[in-house]
C-alpha cells in the first residue's frame, strides 16, 4: 500500500501580515517573527503548515506545538521543523514569491521547496546552484524556458537538502539532480557527506507556471500525494 504525502498550497490573496484570523492560529514565537518580518507570506505559510498538520492529526491548528532542530549545530531555535510528541510525523514548509507550500507524511523525512520562476533570472544563478554537469541541460535555454528549467532544478535540489536537514550548509552545486525534462531524481550526493539513503523526488504543480515546487522524501516506500 502506498504511503500518503499530504501537500497543501496557499497563494497570497491580499492577506495582511497582521491578519487577526491567521495570527490567531500561530503561537507567540511565530507571531513575534511575523511582526518583525511584516510579511503576509510568512503569516500565510505558517498558518498553512498548521492547518495542514491539523488536518492530518485532526487537531485544531492553533493547539499544535512545533519544535525545531538544527542538525548542524544542535540549536533549537532554527533548522528543520517538527511536531512535538509526534516523532513519526515529518513536515516541511516553503514559501517564495506569492506561494506557500506545506507537506506532511509519515513515510520518512520530507523536504518541500517552492521557487518563483521569475526570481531565477539573476546573473550569478548557475554559480550558486548548478553542478558543472547540470549547466549544459539548463543554461543552454533561453527566455521563459531557461527560467523554468532553473526554478525546477533549484526546487529539486533544495527539496533534497531540506529533507536531509542540511539546508544550504551543503553547497547546492555539490549535489546533482536529473535534468529539467527528465523525471525528478537525485543523481549524485555530496562527496564526503554520509549518504541520505533512498531519496524520492516528486515535482509538484502549484499554479500555471509562476511557481515551481518539488517534494523530497527519504524512503523507498511507494508514495501517493493527497
Ligand atoms: C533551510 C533553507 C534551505 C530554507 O531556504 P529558503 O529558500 O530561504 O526558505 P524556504 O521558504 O524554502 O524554507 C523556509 C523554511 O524551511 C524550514 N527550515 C529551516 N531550516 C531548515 C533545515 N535545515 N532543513 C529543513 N527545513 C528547514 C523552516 O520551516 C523555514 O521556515 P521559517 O524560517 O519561516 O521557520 C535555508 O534557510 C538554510 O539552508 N538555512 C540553514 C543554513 C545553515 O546551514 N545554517 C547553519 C546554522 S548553524
Amino acid at each position: 500500500m502506498a504511503a500518503t504525502v499530504v501537500v497543501r498550497c496557499a497563494p497570497l490573496r491580499g492577506e495582511a501580515f497582521d491578519d487577526p484570523r491567521l495570527l490567531a492560529l500561530l503561537d507567540t514565537h511565530e507571531r513575534e517573527r511575523a511582526s518583525r518580518k511584516r510579511s503576509p507570506l510568512f503569516v500565510v505559510a505558517h498558518a498553512l503548515l498548521r492547518t495542514t498538520v491539523g488536518e492530518v492529526l485532526e487537531v485544531h491548528p492553533g493547539r499544535l506545538v512545533f519544535v525545531k532542530r538544527c542538525d548542524i549545530c544542535g540549536g533549537a531555535d532554527h533548522g528543520k521543523p517538527a511536531v512535538a510528541d509526534h516523532a513519526g510525523l515529518h513536515v516541511s514548509l516553503s514559501y517564495a514569491g506569492s506561494m506557500a507550500v506545506a507537506a506532511v507524511t509519515r513515510a520518512g523525512p520530507i523536504g518541500v521547496d517552492v521557487e518563483e520562476v521569475a526570481a531565477t533570472g539573476f546573473v550569478g544563478f548557475p554559480d550558486v546552484t548548478l553542478a558543472p554537469e547540470e549547466r549544459a541541460a539548463v543554461e543552454s535555454r533561453t527566455g521563459t524556458d531557461l527560467l523554468i528549467a532553473r526554478a525546477r532544478t533549484w526546487a529539486r535540489k533544495e527539496a533534497v537538502l531540506k529533507a536531509t536537514g542540511h539546508g544550504l550548509s551543503i553547497d547546492p552545486p555539490a549535489i546533482r539532480v536529473a535534468g529539467p525534462d527528465e523525471p525528478a531524481a537525485l543523481v549524485s550526493w555530496a562527496d564526503g557527506v554520509p549518504s541520505p539513503g533512498p531519496v524520492q523526488l516528486l515535482d509538484h504543480q502549484v499554479d500555471e507556471g509562476r511557481h515551481v515546487a518539488c517534494l523530497a522524501v527519504l524512503t523507498d516506500e511507494t508514495l501517493e500525494v493527497g
